[in-house]
């Protein structure tokens, strides 16, 4: 009991695949209890089952859609009442839409504001408490997409600017608390992501090498522990990054449009 008291206790949204999944792997490996998240709870719990045997650390599986209204409120009064003292938090969860602003469904993306943008602000909110009392960390995923406006995918894109720039923010007021925040600005990685967009039409995927989740999470986790305020794992994307500064914002727009445009026939 007393052991398991003294080992950090972090949280890991979206843990039940992807890069949260590797994200939670990497905190097991290195000695952290863990609360994992997500809506797929047998998928959740047979890694929580996998990772406590392999590490010999406590794993807790709390089945919770994030994108639901008040669900991360009732998450917050769950680990409340089961005594969970939280050292670091890991904003993972998020997923992407592809298509014409025009046309695509209001539902689904308000799903996705509430999913990417509010759940890991209130979680944060309600965490940093112990997280400053722990010294612990925030890393929160945002996305290359976060460094410019993206036509086909304007919503998710601009909701992950609103990740990166929030997160740098955080990290500038807690600085000399001791607490380290961490946006991970993944390019194109290979996991559920691209179907769950509905990517298929996208011609973006036929420019953009993708990345491991595993390769992802481990860039991220190494940069969270060294209290790196952003990380862009691999060089191609850090150049793509960088190169958009300089550029007038209309000519970025119109190449990320001409990038990301639906291939001929693949209809949308
Ligand atoms: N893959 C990429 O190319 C890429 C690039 C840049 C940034 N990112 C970001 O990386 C993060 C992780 O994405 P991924 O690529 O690992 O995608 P993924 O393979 O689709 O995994 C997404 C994870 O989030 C969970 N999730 C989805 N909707 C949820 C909801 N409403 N409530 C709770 N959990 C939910 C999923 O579990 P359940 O289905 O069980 O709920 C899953 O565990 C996202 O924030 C994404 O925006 C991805």
């Amino acid at each position: 009991m007393n052991a398991i008291a003294t080992r950090p206790l972090t949280l890991v949204t979206g843990a039940s695949g992807g890069i949260g999944a590797d994200l939670a792997e990497l905190a097991a490996r290195d000695g952290h209890d863990l609360i994992v998240v997500a809506r797929r709870f047998e998928a959740l719990e047979a890694r929580a089952r996998a990772l406590a045997a392999l590490h010999g650390v406590a794993v807790h599986a709390y089945a919770c859609d994030l994108s639901d209204p008040g669900a991360v409120d009732a998450l917050c009064a769950r680990l409340a009442t089961d005594g969970r003292r939280i050292t670091n938090l890991v904003n993972n969860a998020g997923y992407g839409l592809f298509g014409e602003f025009a046309v695509s469904d209001l539902a689904d993306e308000q799903r996705m504001m509430r999913l990417n943008m509010e759940a890991p602000v209130i979680l944060a909110k309600r965490l940093l408490p112990g997280i400053i009392a722990g010294r612990g960390c925030v890393l929160n995923v945002a996305s290359t997409a976060g460094f410019q406006p993206g036509p086909y995918m304007a919503v998710y894109y601009a909701s992950k600017a609103f990740v990166l720039n929030w997160s740098d923010a955080l990290a500038e007021e807690l600085r000399n608390t001791g607490v380290r925040v961490t946006a991970l600005c993944p390019g194109p990685t290979r996991t559920g992501f691209q179907d769950r967009a509905a990517m298929h039409a996208s011609g973006l995927l036929r420019w953009v090498p993708g990345t491991s989740s595993a390769e992802v999470a481990r860039a991220g986790w190494d940069g969270a522990r060294r209290g790196r305020r952003v990380v862009i794992p691999g060089l191609f994307n850090r150049v793509m990054a960088q190169s958009v500064r300089g550029m007038p914002r209309r000519m970025v727009t119109t190449i990320v449009r001409a990038m990301s445009a639906p291939r001929a026939g693949a209809g949308l």
